[in-house]
């Protein structure tokens, strides 16, 4: 791993990334959610290296990343009301909106789309390099395309070393799970992904959100083409749980032998699952069961099981409705290739 890449913010990090961004270079940026792979919007030969770089299909689009509200409309044809009061409140957040585009935003970022998806980050280093370059700042998660996304520098390294002229260094991510995607661009406000941002404090400004269903059907028109099912997947194979308590026999035909190492992870210490099995290594992500700490360290953990031996992973999901409970629950079950039960 090519750890020379990474750079630190301070000291003239900033405006090395910003230079790297004017010359339709690629960045690893850090922002609150996950690290993002960041290119010039505008720039239609930078978001095509975007795509080549993730070995992302062209059906995706990425988001734009702006440094407040007005420069967020500057990119739009239109900015409702529910916008303006979405911004007010959440921004710079983990929330994204979904707006009809206007003109200068190039189709590629949008795959084609006549919406364009648009945040503000709360991350001091990701405003600082939008600030420095001065313009709009397009960035999916930084990882290989389905993969699981990076939350901290080094992951962004791991994950996409050759593409990145660097990658400037945030530390580790403090929320850890994607920006929440929300659809202005219907009669109703849609959550388009589950994220950072819970669901309730959204509707508590804009009213129920509409919920849409994933597709992993690429030829089928989606709302939101990222929703695919199999998504933030780690390589192993991952088995989850959430009430009920996996059997024995159920672990040892997810693992494809009793022979099979398989790993356990679970939200808070204690569970009951640990004594079902001879676990070959168990993670607890939170020792107060704590969702904010979950996701946090979730995709963090999920890389080091992925790169340990385990051939299997046995993940509890929570059940909670609320709060990040459905974020989690959705990356996890979109990260499993195993009937979740
Ligand atoms: O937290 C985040 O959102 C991170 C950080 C880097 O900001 N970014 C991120 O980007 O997760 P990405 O590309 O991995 O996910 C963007 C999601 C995808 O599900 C994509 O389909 C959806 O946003 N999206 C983007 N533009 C859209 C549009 N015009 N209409 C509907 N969905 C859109
Ligand atoms: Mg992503």
């Amino acid at each position: 791993m090519d750890d020379g890449l990474i750079v630190e913010a301070t000291g003239g990090g900033v405006e090395r990334a910003s230079a790297a961004l004017g010359r339709g270079e690629l960045v690893g940026m850090p922002t609150e959610t996950v690290y993002g792979l960041a290119a010039d919007a505008l720039n239609e030969r930078a978001v095509a290296r975007v795509f080549e770089a993730k070995g992302r299909p062209r059906f995706d689009p990425l988001i734009v990343h702006v440094g407040d509200a007005g420069a967020a409309a500057g990119l739009v044809s239109e900015w409702p009301e529910r916008a303006r009061l979405l911004a007010e409140r959440f921004w710079p957040g983990p929330l994204t909106l979904v707006l009809p585009k206007r003109g200068l935003v190039p189709d590629l970022v949008t795959a084609g789309l006549d919406s364009v998806a648009v945040r503000c980050p709360e991350h001091p280093v990701a405003l600082g390099l939008i600030r420095a370059f001065g313009g709009p700042v397009a960035a999916p998660s930084a990882n290989r395309f389905g993969g699981i996304s990076p939350t901290a520098a080094e992951h962004v390294v791991s994950e996409l070393g050759a593409s990145v002229s660097l990658v400037l260094d945030g530390g580790p991510c403090g929320r850890g799970l994607e920006s929440t995607v929300v659809g202005l661009t219907g009669e109703r406000a849609t959550l388009l992904r589950p994220g950072a941002l819970a669901i309730e404090l959204i509707e508590g400004v804009v009213g129920a959100l509409e919920r849409v269903a994933a597709s992993d059907n690429p030829s089928r028109p989606q709302v939101s083409p990222g929703r695919m099912d199999r998504h933030y997947a780690p390589r192993t194979p991952m088995l989850t749980f959430g009430a009920a308590v996996p059997d024995r026999e159920i672990i040892v035909r997810a693992a494809g032998g009793a022979d099979v190492p398989v790993a356990l992870m679970t939200l808070g210490p204690g569970h009951p699952a640990a004594g079902v099995y001879g676990w070959h290594e168990q993670v607890v992500l939170s020792e107060t069961g704590d969702l904010t700490e979950v996701a946090a360290g979730l995709f963090a953990a999920l890389r080091r099981l992925d790169e340990g031996s385990a051939g299997l992973i046995v993940a509890e999901h929570p059940i909670k409705a609320s709060g990040l409970g459905p974020a989690i629950r959705d990356r996890l079950a979109r990260g499993s290739m195993v009937q979740s039960f």
